[in-house]
């Protein structure tokens, strides 16, 4: 294992489909990583980009990568025996809370969330995954939630899985119906906001992963700042109390070059 800010070239293990846009890559990289933590990865000649821990154990860590543009279509193309540039893990993760947890995720935000469900189940909370996505085969990571002994709710917003209808919905309906202690989301920040927002009605605990453009991952080029505070040092996870003072938080976010995009 290398000092965090070095960066390692892992190999790879094995490369997995969970569905047919999104792949883990596993590595051969030891670390001691939180859910919700990232790693910037680096492939020679197409740059270094974050990505969430999605496993991490037995000296191996894995990244869940969806295909969006050309880093992540290379991320999914690489082999077994292929080798990956990796520094961190960077950032601060979930809190595990005591008590009653719903973990409530949108598509490939549910990255972070198998190995966050399964560490809170670990340590002894009842977990509701609410897991939701634009349809059936953009689901990601219900059936490993249900492995690890949570209840899973899918919702599909066509309704080709689960129950028609957004992630939000379901999760107002179970804070209505029963006693939550803590949210944890990870997924679009407009669905992210919404929860916040549910929570902040229903006096309940959240935390919130966010992303933001990165490019060091540990707080020194400023490229992820919002409202005074940097996404890669101080979060990705941020509490309600923050969310509640990040404006831009659900309404605008910087590019590469530092513009706002509102
Ligand atoms: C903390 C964090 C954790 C992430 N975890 C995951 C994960 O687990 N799985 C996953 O698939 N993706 C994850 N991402 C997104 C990932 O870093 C890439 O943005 C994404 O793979 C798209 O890159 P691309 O080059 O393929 O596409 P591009 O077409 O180049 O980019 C598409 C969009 O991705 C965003 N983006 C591009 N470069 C960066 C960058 N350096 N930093 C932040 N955002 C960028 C921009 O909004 C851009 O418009 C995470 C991002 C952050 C900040
Ligand atoms: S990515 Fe450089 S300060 Fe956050």
């Amino acid at each position: 294992m290398g000092k965090p800010r070095e960066t390692v070239m892992a190999r790879v293990l094995e490369v997995r489909a969970e569905n047919p846009r999104v792949k883990t890559v596993y590595l051969d990289f030891a670390a001691k990583a939180a859910p919700g933590q990232f790693v910037m990865a680096w492939i020679p000649g197409e740059g270094e980009k974050p990505f969430s821990v999605s496993f991490c154990g037995g000296a191996r860590i894995g990244l869940t990568v969806a295909a969006i543009g050309p880093f992540s279509r290379k991320l999914q193309e690489l082999k077994p025996g292929g080798v990956l540039g990796i520094r961190g893990p960077f950032g601060k993760g979930f809190k595990l809370k005591e008590g009653k947890a719903a973990v409530v995720g949108g598509g490939c935000g549910s990255a972070p969330l198998g190995f966050l469900v399964e560490e809170l189940r670990r340590a002894g909370s009842e977990v509701v995954f609410v897991n939701g996505a634009k349809t059936k085969s953009e689901l990601l990571f219900a059936a490993r939630a249900n492995a690890a002994g949570a209840r899973v709710i899918v919702c599909t917003d066509d309704g080709s899985e689960g129950r028609k209808g957004f992630a939000t919905d379901a999760l107002a309906e179970l804070l209505e119906s029963e006693k939550i202690d803590c949210v944890y989301t990870c997924g679009p920040e407009v669905m992210m906001k919404k929860v916040a927002g549910l929570c902040a009605q229903n006096c309940v605990d959240c935390q919130a992963s966010l992303e933001r453009f990165m490019k060091c991952g540990f707080g020194v080029c400023g490229q992820c700042a919002v409202d005074g505070m940097l996404v890669c040092r101080d979060g990705p996870v941020f509490p309600l109390s923050r969310l509640a003072r990040l404006r831009e938080f659900g309404s605008a976010r910087r590019d590469a070059c530092g513009s706002v995009d509102a």
